[in-house]
């Protein structure tokens, strides 16, 4: 086997969860802002893909050098032993970025990159025509970061995101790796109830179930690195029986979602189906000030709606003010609540024990935590 310079990409904010995961899994980790850089082999490719849950993407680092010039461009691409990673008939795409560059032209340093990797593969398997590029893809990226140019390689293909339970979302799905790091930022185990009353199509409850059972997030989808010939379907095939072997399907779970909006509700039910917790996780329709429970040190997360449309500021402001009064009668349970509403604590009527500034796709948020009592 041999060893790769890793990174894992991760939405601003949230390094620190993936470096975090990283470690879990036995692996040193270098952050930087959105990467999380590590080292591993073929076997550490397919594992990380399958159980990080937090992280956008894993990537390979096939090399990084100063870049003012084309020339110093194409060079530096062509010196990488790209023959190490793509086969003869190998399909690549190149994607770009350039911020605070010289080389800013995102088209022209693609174009290069490209004819570079064109060049050192023909120099290497002796051909002279064109590449068929017939065969498994490989997506690369030039990105140009105040004059260094760093190639990489994309082991996952479709995002981490898409863990491949999500039938249909609604208006304003959470991405999965926010929800699974909303998660985690709450501490939240197994052996607490868990509620969201905004559940929408169900995923901060979806992925607290396979936090809860210890399932990795990938068990349901493909990679595009499981097509490459230098990573043996054997090693992908461990790593897979690894990730049943773990998987504690007998560990009870009180997982409740629910939503004022009834065609919500049978969206997050038939996503359930499908990541196969349909008797373990439960779904109803309700408004947030119905919620009740005789259940003490729950844990309720949630992305209320934000109020950004017109006319339904009021609404949502009295919402949280109720829900404020309904949440004081359960103590012992703590609330976390993401949310745009930049006068959320005063609506909410407490101060938050904690607040992290994350971003929901482009929307600034804060991540609102209300610590409940010990019981
Ligand atoms: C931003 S979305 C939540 C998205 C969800 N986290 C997901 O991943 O799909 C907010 C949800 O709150 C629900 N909602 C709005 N007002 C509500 C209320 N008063 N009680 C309960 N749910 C409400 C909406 O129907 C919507 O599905």
């Amino acid at each position: 086997m041999t060893k790769y310079q890793l990174v894992a990409t991760a939405a601003m904010g949230l390094e620190s969860i993936v470096a975090d995961e990283l470690k879990a899994l036995g692996y040193h980790t270098r952050t930087d802002n959105g990467k999380v850089y590590f080292e591993g082999d073929e076997r550490d490719i397919a594992k990380t893909n399958l159980w990080l849950r937090v992280a956008d993407r894993v990537k390979i680092v096939a090399g990084s050098f100063p870049a003012k010039t084309f020339e110093q461009l194409f060079e530096g691409v062509k010196a990488i032993e790209w023959e190490k990673y793509l086969p003869v008939d190998a399909e690549f795409p190149v994607t770009g970025k350039s911020v605070k560059s010289k080389l800013f032209s995102v088209p022209d340093c693609q174009a290069i990159t490209k004819k570079a990797i064109v060049e050192r593969l023909k120099g290497h398997y002796m051909r002279l025509g064109f590449l068929e590029e017939t065969g498994a893809k490989f997506k690369i990226e030039i990105s140009i970061l105040k004059d260094i140019a760093t190639l990489t390689i994309d082991t996952s293909g479709a995002g981490l995101h898409k863990r491949g339970y999500r039938l249909d979302q609604g208006e304003a799905p959470l991405k999965e790796t926010l929800a699974a790091a909303l998660v985690y930022i709450s501490k939240w185990n197994p052996n607490r109830p868990f509620a969201d009353p905004f559940c929408g199509s169900g995923t901060i409850a979806l992925e607290a179930a396979m936090i809860g059972q210890n399932m990795a997030p990938g068990y349901n989808r493909d990679f595009i690195s499981e097509e490459w010939p230098w990573i043996k379907s054997s090693i992908w095939n461990d790593v897979r029986m690894e990730v049943e072997d773990v998987a504690n399907y007998d560990q009870p779970l009180q997982i409740f979602g629910s939503d004022i909006d009834h065609r919500m509700v049978e969206i997050a039910q038939s996503n359930a189906r499908e990541a196969g917790f349909a008797d373990l996780v439960s779904f109803k329709q309700m408004q947030v000030t119905d919620f009740t429970t005789t259940l003490s040190d729950g844990v309720m997360i949630g992305n209320p709606p934000y109020g950004e449309r017109i006319g339904e500021k009021e609404t949502i402001e009295k919402m949280v003010q109720d829900m404020g009064k309904m949440m004081n009668k359960y103590p012992t349970w703590s609330v976390y609540m993401l949310s745009s509403m930049e006068n959320f604590e005063e609506l909410y009527g407490k101060r938050a024990t904690k607040k992290r500034k994350l971003f929901n796709g482009f929307i600034k948020t804060d991540y609102y935590q209300f610590w409940g009592k010990k019981s």
